[in-house]
């Protein structure tokens, strides 16, 4: 193992430990609840669609009854709050200041979500020493008293800032595109994953794909390399299809599964929220009328 490596891994290890015991003074002190589901969304190239993916399905999730928080963890491209279509003036490394309380930086989003920008925040936050750590630590474990899932957006890749979010969620949402230099990416970031946890919880999102056929492609392609290298097969949460309603929002700055929810990637994201509620499969979700056309035309 490279110095680097076992540097992280220790990091990663130290703060572990310190988790188990802050979480026992979490407990003691806020209550905090150990129901809340903790699902990160990263994935090996950039600009695969994790903000939207994020953004969209904390508002999915939060309108079917749950209440959801999404903390931008994405250093330098940090853009949950573009997407909400709101400013904030604070950010996560506010919480440093002994005046600022969590209630400071959490803002109100669509649909009611809650969320933390990212900003400069967490690339500094790194960088703290152990006193400042604790306080940040002790500050967000109250996060979980105001959500039943919180959502975290990392940033893409496997430097340590992205790595140490995935590894310190319960679960993992990967996700790529059918290119196939995002999936060469997303196997890098399942054998960095698979070299620093036990645990086995991450599962792939396939986004922009023509077809479902295209998504079973690329889950097929990727889990023949982990089955080969790693001896592990990667679940697929399901898929998102290419939509031109997805740069729409974008630009209009509002979540598409409010602006047209009855868009094809709105449906998947509906469908995706509710598979990671039921613990069941993604049901197929069709194309509609642009599917039809599609077909029809040979495209
Ligand atoms: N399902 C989709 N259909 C069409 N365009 C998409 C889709 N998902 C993402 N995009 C495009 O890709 C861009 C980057 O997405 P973004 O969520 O910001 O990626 P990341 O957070 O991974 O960098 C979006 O602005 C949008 O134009
Ligand atoms: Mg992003």
């Amino acid at each position: 193992m490279s110095d680097q490596a076992s540097r992280l891994r220790n990091l990663v290890e130290e703060r572990a430990e310190e988790e188990a015991q802050e979480r026992t003074i979490g407990e003691l002190y806020f209550g905090v609840s150990e129901d809340t589901r903790v699902i990160a969304i990263t994935s090996g190239k950039g600009g695969v669609g994790k903000t939207n993916l994020a953004v969209n399905l904390a508002v999915a999730l939060q309108l079917s009854g749950k209440r959801v928080m999404l903390i931008d963890a994405d250093i330098g491209m940090a853009n949950v709050n573009l997407l909400m279509g709101s400013v904030t003036n604070r950010s996560l490394i506010d919480l440093l200041d002994d005046e600022v309380q969590l209630e400071d930086v959490v803002e109100d989003g669509v649909a009611g979500v809650k969320y933390i920008s990212g900003v400069a925040g967490i690339e500094a936050a790194l960088n703290l020493n152990r006193n400042e750590q604790k306080k940040l630590h002790k500050k967000l474990g109250r996060c979980s008293e105001m959500a039943d899932i919180i959502l975290i957006d990392t940033g893409a890749g496997l430097n340590r800032n992205v790595i140490e979010f995935v590894l310190a969620a319960e679960e993992v949402l990967l996700v790529t595109t059918p290119e196939p230099t995002s999936l060469a990416d997303a196997y890098a970031v399942i054998k960095a994953y698979t070299t620093y946890t036990e645990r086995r919880n991450i599962k792939l999102v396939v986004n922009r794909i023509r077809d479902e056929e295209e998504c079973e492609d690329v889950a097929e392609k990727i889990n023949q390399t982990t089955k080969k290298f790693l001896e592990l097969t990667i679940e697929t949460l399901g898929y998102i299809y290419e939509d031109k309603n997805v740069r729409e929002s974008v630009h209009r700055q509002e979540p598409f599964v409010i602006v047209n929810q009855d868009s094809a990637a709105s449906r998947c994201i509906f469908e995706l929220a509710r598979s990671l509620l039921s613990g069941e499969k993604m049901s197929p979700v069709s194309r509609g009328w642009r599917g039809f056309l599609d077909r029809l035309f040979g495209y």
